[in-house]
């Protein structure tokens, strides 16, 4: 669905390239994907928190605060899923046209919706950062107590049990949360948006 037929685009008076000059960084959004328990929330906010330290603007989107508020009308159904994806990548190009660096922490199980969210922002704005962790890992984890639920048939179309979780085939960052500490996460981040020239 697009716009109304009645709906036209105005172009601001202040624009991104102003908001980004008044920060001294570049803005984008790192997307983060993986199974739940992989470990999305814990690193997305110890990377915001590094990047707040270095005085640059951030913001973090986080799945289960956003399931809250403007998303509490969605579920876990594939359409549902897709239309949670469409809003945090359509809430996200307001960020990073605001002049953000935005981190967002959701599952985002399938490939196309991932996709779809790349394609609201432009070139090397999107980062997809994949948190990979194995999912016995993440049973063994499981620190919600969900995957127990899940195996005991109380939560259906539950993420790597009852719906698939699809890999990503190219992201532009992988880390192995089973295998690496939450710093070396971070710095492999951090290192990311410096040699890329995201951050001074
Ligand atoms: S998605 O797939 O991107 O729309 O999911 P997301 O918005 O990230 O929400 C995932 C969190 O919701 C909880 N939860 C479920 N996850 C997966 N499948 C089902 N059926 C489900 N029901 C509830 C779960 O706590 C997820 O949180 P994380 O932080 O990923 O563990």
């Amino acid at each position: 669905m697009g716009p109304h037929i009645n709906i036209i685009w105005h172009h601001t008076a202040v624009t991104k390239d102003d908001r980004r000059k008044l920060n001294h960084h570049k803005s984008a959004v790192l997307w983060f994907t993986g199974l739940s328990g992989a470990g999305k929330s814990t690193i997305a906010n110890a990377v915001e928190k590094c990047l707040y330290e270095k005085g640059l603007r951030t913001y973090l989107l986080d799945g289960d605060n956003i399931r809250h508020g403007i998303n509490q009308d969605l579920g876990f159904s594939p359409g549902d899923r897709k239309e949670n994806i469409r809003r945090i990548g359509e809430i996200s190009k307001l960020f990073v046209d605001a002049g953000m660096i935005v981190i967002t922490a959701f599952i985002s199980p399938f490939r196309e919706d991932r996709k779809m969210a790349r394609s609201l922002l432009e070139g090397e704005e999107f980062i997809e950062v994949y948190i990979k962790c194995s999912l016995d890992e993440c049973k063994k984890r499981d620190p919600k107590g969900l995957y127990k639920k899940a195996k005991a048939g109380e939560i259906p179309g539950f993420t790597g049990i009852s719906s698939p979780y699809e890999e990503p085939k190219q992201p532009e960052i992988i880390i192995e949360s089973d295998k690496q500490s939450i710093t070396e996460s971070v710095d492999q981040v951090i290192n990311y948006l410096v040699e890329k020239g995201y951050i001074p």
